[in-house]
């Protein structure tokens, strides 16, 4: 037998020097410097343990994984069924069963009946990849647009319709025809479409980049001027899905079913953190075009798709979102926090808005007035536009034992999307938490001032970019 529990005691010490050594040099760096070097050896709910038992508040949700929180009970109990059952897995030239329960669960729980087929992915930026390749054959058109500042994944085609080209550089050309339009522009958008050229328009309800959210027409107005003009509405649910933001579905915050999209792309939380798994949603008449002939049934497919663990596991996560109310509990424990994080508007002058749906939640920062501190703010800007989130993150972290993260790449914006289980406790502690650090950075040589010392250096430009992920 294969000892873990050794096998992980034994090499918890230099983990970090293994990730270096193997895996991302630059990564590990950036960690050691920030002080994110920690040993996390446990995970329960919306919390990490480290090795000496310190309990941290994830509000990074493995990147909006932990929907349900780590190791949720259910789902790690249906896994173990799944491997006792000694299940047929991967047959290929089958029909398994629990592909097509959650199928049916995933349609039964779809923004419209209309999205009535699926193709299971095993990442979100296959779900894009399968977007863009449905949406070319179903319309005959080839060109795809996205918003400026989307991000659909890192792999050729979702890169490509990547709206900050931080990600893009080395790595072209790209995959041809595909352009931006400002996000929440209607009339760019029709512009667009008028011509008559675009198979489809792909948009995050909500943009995880920066946690931007759209005028309350938007995407109304996409879904029709999509329907009008012959491309296809693709909605990115692969962060924002799954109760993220207070509904299942982050579009039915604005959208009515009438309004739906024709394809819906989902991923991230749906196997409650345990196995890599996706969804695509797709009208029927879409679904036809791409598998239009017996000898096309294949003409689609991936290895992985509709494993068992997987499936397992996306069907106790759905379980579990309807038992525990967990959607409903994101839209309350969302609009506690966002009102007690608000309290910072007007407080210090460091603080430019708090907004969020759900639990899907942006502080953003601006230059203050005071001159001192607009001094600090100016100097540490020009060593990086995109440090002086580091200020609030890294206390935050160390005094207060909350993960978090920044909302990309050259914004001052901190982000947050914890596990939807959060206490109210768990808010009051972010909020107080928030307040702490950002009246310690107002004071002239606080966080502020030390961050830029410490980190400022040309040589850690560059790893920034490298940690500044999803
Ligand atoms: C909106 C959105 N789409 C697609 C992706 C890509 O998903 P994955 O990292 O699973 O490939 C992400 C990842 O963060 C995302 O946020």
């Amino acid at each position: 037998m294969l000892d873990l529990k050794a096998l992980l005691d034994q090499n918890h010490c230099p983990s970090l020097a293994l990730t270096e050594k193997h895996i991302n040099p630059a990564m590990a760096k950036v960690l050691r410097i920030i002080g994110y070097d920690i040993r996390f050896v446990r995970g329960q709910g919306p919390y990490l343990y480290d090795d000496k038992g310190t309990q941290y508040l994830d509000c990074l949700g493995g990147y909006a994984v932990f929907n349900l929180g780590r190791n949720h009970p259910v789902v790690r109990d249906a896994l173990k069924q799944a491997m006792d059952l000694d299940l047929p897995n991967l047959i290929k030239m089958g029909t398994p069963t629990l592909s097509g329960v959650l199928a049916r669960e995933l349609i039964a729980i779809a923004p419209s009946p209309t999205l009535d087929t699926v193709f299971f992915t095993n990442s979100g930026a296959e779900g894009i990849e399968t977007a863009i390749k449905y949406a070319r054959a179903a319309t005959g058109r080839t060109r795809i647009l996205h918003a400026k500042k989307s991000f659909h994944g890192l792999t050729c085609g979702a890169l490509a319709i990547n709206g900050n080209d931080e990600f893009k550089e080395g790595f072209g050309p790209m995959l041809g025809d595909c352009d931006a339009v400002p996000y929440g522009d209607v009339a760019a958008l029709e512009r667009e479409l008028a011509k008559k050229d675009v198979a489809a328009f792909i948009v995050e309800p909500i943009q995880g980049k920066g946690v931007n959210i759209p005028p309350e027409d938007y995407l109304p107005s996409v879904a029709r001027l999509c329907k009008q003009l012959g491309s296809l509405y693709v909605a990115d649910e692969v962060q924002t899905g799954f109760g993220r933001t207070g509904k299942m579905w982050a579009c039915q915050n604005w959208v009515s079913p009438a309004d739906d999209p024709d394809i819906l792309v989902c991923a991230k939380a749906l196997s409650g953190g345990y196995v890599p798994v996706g969804a695509v949603l797709s009208k029927r008449w879409v679904h036809d075009k791409v598998f239009s002939s017996l000898d096309r049934c294949v003409v689609h497919s991936t290895t992985f798709g509709q494993n068992e663990l997987a499936m397992a596991a996306g069907l106790a996560t759905l379980h579990v979102l309807r038992e525990e109310r967990i959607v409903e509990r994101a839209a309350s424990m969302g609009r506690l926090l966002v009102e007690k994080l608000s309290q910072m508007v007007g407080k210090y002058e460091l603080v430019k808005e708090v907004r969020g749906k759900g639990l899907m939640v942006a502080v953003e920062f601006h230059e203050p007035r005071g001159l001192m501190l607009k001094t600090q703010w100016k100097i540490i800007h020009k060593l990086d536009p995109s440090l002086f989130p580091q200020a609030i993150l890294m206390p935050l972290l160390t005094d207060h034992h909350i993960l978090a993260q920044t909302a990309g790449h050259h914004l001052d914006v901190i982000k947050l999307i914890p596990p939807l289980v959060l206490s109210e406790a768990d808010v009051d502690h972010i909020a107080d938490a928030f307040d702490k650090v950002v009246a310690s950075c107002s004071r002239v040589s606080g966080p502020m001032w030390e961050v830029g010392k410490r980190l400022g250096g040309q040589a850690l430009k560059r790893q920034f970019a490298t940690a500044e992920q999803t």
